[in-house]
Parts: C-alpha cells; structure tokens; sequence
C-alpha cells in the first residue's frame, strides 16, 4: 500500500526518492508524486496517475533542493487520479504533506474546520493539509498546528510534512501506518521501509504510535504525545541491498519461489542447537504450555499457513488451536479459552488487520507470539515474542516463499512443542528442501498443463480433502490473485453437495493428492467432475501418483503442504505468464496492506 520517501540534507534529493518510491513499487500503488523544496523556498510539485517511470519523465532532475516527499498512492479514498494523488498541498502552497493510511473521520473535520474552504481532491488526506494550514493561519506554529491536527484525527497515518517557510526542517508521525527514520552522513530520510533506502544508509530509527518528529539533516528530534522528548538509538538494519534485486530472473515471483529450498534449510539451521536439536526461547515455550488453547490470526495467505498450521501443531504437540481471520477477529471475538495464548502470523508484520486484532488481545493483557518476516514490524514490536521467517524481502506482491517459510516455522515450533515423536524434524525438513528443488526443476510440466487450457479459462477449481484441501486454498489464492482466473477451493468431498453445479465443459480441476487415508476419495470425485466435462489434473504424491500425474517427491505426510504448494505457485506463475499479465504487481494488489 501507499509508499513515502522523505529526504533531507545533502544529495540528489529527486533520484533519491524516485530511486525509493521505485523499491516501495512492490506495495501496490496507482499514482506517484514528488515534491522538491530548495533553500531559498521554491517548491516544485510533480503528480502522475500511473507508474514512476511516468513521474520520473515528469520531473525536472536539474532543480535544486535539500528536501522533499515522494509518494506512491494505493487509492483508498477517490480513485487514481492525478489531482488525488500525493503530495498534497494547503491552498497557499504553503504546507506539503504525504500520508499513507485512512482518516476515518475526515468528513466530520471538513464539515467542522473547513467549510470555507476550497478542496482540490476528493481525499481524506487533503484534509490534514488543509487543517494544519487552518490551524497556522489562526496563528499556531507549525509545530502546533501538526500537533493539534494529530489530536484531531482518527484512523491511521504514517505523513510527511514540509512547510515551505521552513527547508531546513521536514516533520513526520505515524499511527498505526508504517514509518521509519533512516539516519545518514549528512542527511536524513522518512521511509515506509528500510529496503527502499538500505543503499543509502542501514541505520534506523523506529517511531511509534503518536510520536511527533522534526528531522534535520543533521539532527533527528522525537517528541511523545505530551511533548516530553524521546530519546531513542538507530537499529541496524539486517538487510542486503541484493536481495533487492531480481538478477538473472524474468520476475521477483520466480526468483523467490526458487528460493524457497534455500529458506526452509536456512530455517533449519537458524533454529538448530549445537546438538542438531530445534530450540525456541524458554520463555516462550512455558507460556505456551501455560495454555489450554492457541488461538492463530493471520490475513490471506498467512492465514492459509495458519489452518496448516493447526494441523501440525495439533498432530504434533496435541495442543487444540484455533485459526481465524484477523479482520474478522478484531470485531467479533469469539469466546475464549481460560488461557489462550495467540499467534500472529504475518510476513510483513504492518497488517492493519492483524495489527487491530493484536490491539485488542493487548487490551485484554494476553500473551502473544508473532511469526513474522521483518524484524522490528509493528506486529514483532507489540507482541510479547517474535519467531523470524528468514526468508528474506518478499517483493513480489504474491506471497510465495514466506508461505512456505510460515509453515516450516510452524512445524519447527510444533516439533519443539511436542513430547514426543519418531522423527527427526530436522531430518524431514531437510528433505522437504530437496523436493522443492526437484519440483521446482520440474516446472516444464506444467508449462504443458497451461497450454493445455489454463491461459485461456475464466474458472478454475482446486480440490483436495485434509491438508490438501488446505493447500488447495492457498493455489487458488494464488491463481487467481495473478492471472485473474476466477479459482475457487472445495473439500473434495464437498463438490456433491453443491459446487459440482459449476462444472461445464472443458472446466479446469486440479486436484492434489498427498494423503493416503483418501486418495481413493478424491480421484472418485474427479471422476464425477470429468464425466459431466471437467478438465482434470492431478498433483500427487510419488506413492500415490498414475500416469499423467504431476509427481511430487515423498516427503513426512505433515510437511507435504509445503511441497505441494511449490508446484501450485509455478502454475499460477506460468498461467500469468501465458496470459501476458504483470506477474509482480497484479493489478489493485497491494504487498502490505496497511488499510482495515
Ligand atoms: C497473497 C498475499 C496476501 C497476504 C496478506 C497478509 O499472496 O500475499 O494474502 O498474505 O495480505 O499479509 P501479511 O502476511 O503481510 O500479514
């Protein structure tokens, strides 16, 4: 969602953040702008619908300034255009802001502060502009106009601020929304995330909720809610400028499905003891023995590794848990164990959603974990305990390799949470890696399966009954959050009941088999389908794979999800592929959804 970049002090203030908007492209956006302000107060303000390639044509790059704001807009309020795009600016063009989040009560601010006056766009951001100036003009300083303004408003925001009578500073808060300081040699930068300016400096500093910034070249200043100032040291951030970068691969989503062998065994080896033991910090370990039940909230794909999730842990550690969506949780809770201890999972860890949710199992002062991708997220911060996915920047908008990572962590923490068993976690995961690989290298196959129809379809269906029919609900995501093939899940079993009534001729369903217990099940059930005209495919375990199969390396009958769904992601990366959409950023996605 909604990308900033700020900067202040020495340097090519627009490649520097058209450079950083560029990194931020992977959130999602449909309009950019950027606003220049030199030393002597000229402001200079570019706005494009579209990508940054259009707002880099746009800009002059010979203007000379120590400051600006870049902004790449995920339109919430009014559609993309180029007059709602960000920066936005007070009538007198005194103040320019950047926000990224959602004021829910703008319509009541315009209503009480600005009836007079004369609005150019039709959002909600418009409005904290244009009330600062108000404030200003009733004879605030700037400081205390944003101050009175941040009382104000309601929702959340990570916002920019520059105020044209003042170059030498640029102001910043956040509330709910991300935001960073990146600290450097002579100069300064507001971020979304670290990864757009790790080139430029790996030293941040984190704001929290309700902070007021003024940043100087040279000076960073943090003043909480009350004014008292804060002080608080740079983290440095464990990034790789490389891994930014997609290399010899046609798309991110390629390079980070191939990458997927690579994360589960460096997931191995980060929770491995000396002894070849997986260990997790006590702490946590006790408290979630102090429970009678886990309770795991997640969003999308994460929350599809949360049913698998389950399983594992229930299989494994014989602890019941319970899965639920975040944005449904945070308002309608349901009712609760005597000792619940609760598990985020999140590759971000910005997700307003899960964000809200945590909020509330704060409010009720009960433990949680969160199982997250970036050290130092909001979700990692607010969560009593922290399990790291290790896999790296995700900047594909399709989650591919924090998915499979979610599900190596979960079995890590269920093998660790567990009596005991007659395997080697370690052992079996190891073999997991191998199998992505050889399914990985096998992907010419289902190259051959998209010819066969998959690049021309409008619907599609994915079934599969236990873990299967979980993993079917993470292909399905999948396939239809990038080639826009309308892709449903059923539990194989379900089909009779009603959903057989969407069969037509030549109707894709893909099935996938890796459990024994019923196997039998579901090939009777595409029996069904193809004999009222189903296209049937099968994705299967080695044992139990027949001719014209997808074959899927044997691996621990609870670790096949993260086999099985490697082969599902090729499919919907060829299919995307077929149809000559934009893999990377499919349209009206965002990467981290940072809105409720
Ligand atoms: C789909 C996808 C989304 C995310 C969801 C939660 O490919 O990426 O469904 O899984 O938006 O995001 P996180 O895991 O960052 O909380």
């Amino acid at each position: 969602m909604c990308g900033i970049v700020g900067f202040i002090g020495e340097g090519n203030v627009p490649r520097v953040i058209l450079d950083g908007l560029a990194k931020l492209e992977y959130r999602g956006y449909d309009s950019a702008g950027l606003y220049l302000l030199s030393q002597q107060g000229q402001g200079y303000l570019f706005k494009e619908k579209g990508r940054i390639a259009d707002l880099e044509k746009a800009v002059n790059h010979t203007l000379d300034s120590g400051i600006g704001i870049g902004h790449t807009r995920w339109a919430t309020h009014g559609s993309a255009t180029r007059e709602n795009a960000h920066p936005h600016q007070s009538n007198s063009g005194r103040y320019t802001l950047v926000h990224n989040g959602v004021i829910e009560n703008y319509l009541d601010l315009k209503t009480t502060y600005l009836s007079q006056v004369d609005l150019k766009s039709e959002t909600d951001t418009e409005i904290i502009v244009a009330l600062i100036a108000h404030f200003s003009e009733q004879g605030l300083s700037t400081k205390e106009a944003f101050k009175k303004v941040l009382d104000l408003i309601e929702g959340s925001y990570a916002i920019g601020l520059i105020d044209q009578e003042d170059p030498e500073l640029l102001y910043a808060a956040k509330k709910k929304s991300p935001l960073l300081v990146g600290v450097g040699e002579g100069f300064n930068v507001i971020v979304s995330d670290a990864m757009a300016t790790i080139e430029l400096t790996s030293k941040y500093i984190e704001i929290h909720d309700g902070e007021l910034l003024m940043i100087r070249s040279d000076q960073v200043t943090i003043e909480d809610s009350t004014g008292k100032t804060v002080q608080r040291s740079a983290y440095i951030a464990d990034l790789d400028a490389s891994d930014l970068d997609k290399g010899t691969y046609p798309h991110y989503m390629l390079k980070e499905m191939d990458e997927q062998a690579a994360v589960v065994r460096k997931n191995i080896l980060s929770y491995q003891s000396q002894a070849g033991e997986f260990e997790i910090e006590a702490e946590l370990l006790a408290k979630i023995h102090q429970a009678d039940r886990l309770y795991i909230l997640a969003c999308g794909t994460s929350y599809h590794a949360g049913l698998v999730g389950k399983v594992i842990i229930e299989e494994l550690a014989k602890i019941p848990v319970e899965v639920h969506l975040s944005s449904e949780f945070a308002y309608h809770q349901p009712l609760l164990s005597q000792h619940p201890f609760f598990i985020f999972i999140s590759q971000s860890g910005e997700t307003a959603d899960s964000r809200q949710a945590l909020v509330k199992v704060n409010e009720l002062n009960l433990p949680s974990l969160t199982i997250t991708n970036v050290k130092g997220s909001t979700l990692s911060r607010e969560s009593d305990f922290t399990l790291l996915l290790n896999a790296g920047p995700e900047i594909a908008v399709a989650s591919t390799k924090a998915y499979t990572a979610q599900l190596t962590v979960l079995a890590i923490l269920a093998d660790v949470l567990a009596e005991n068993h007659d395997f080697s976690m370690a052992h079996e995961l190891s073999m997991v890696s191998q199998a992505i690989e050889r399914v990985f290298a096998q992907k010419e196959e289902l190259n051959s399966w998209v010819q066969m129809g998959l690049n021309e379809v409008s619907h599609a269906f994915y079934v599969g009954r236990y873990l299967d029919y979980l993993v079917a609900m993470e292909a399905a995501l999948k396939l239809k959050e990038i080639s826009y093939i309308h892709t449903e899940a059923f539990a194989s079993g379900e089909l009779k009941h009603g959903t057989i009534a969407l069969i037509e001729e030549g109707t894709p369903v893909i099935a996938l088999i890796t459990d024994e217990v019923t196997a039998l099940n579901t090939r009777s059930n595409l029996e069904e389908v193809k004999a009222r005209g189903a296209k049937t495919f099968v994705i299967a375990s080695d044992s139990l794979a027949k001719e014209g199969d997808f074959t899927l390396p044997q691996v621990h009958p609870l670790l096949t999800p993260i086999v099985s769904v490697v082969a599902c992601q090729l499919l919907a990366y060829l299919a995307t592929v077929a149809r000559g959409l934009d893999v990377d950023k499919p349209r009206n996605l965002a990467k981290s959804v940072t809105v409720e």
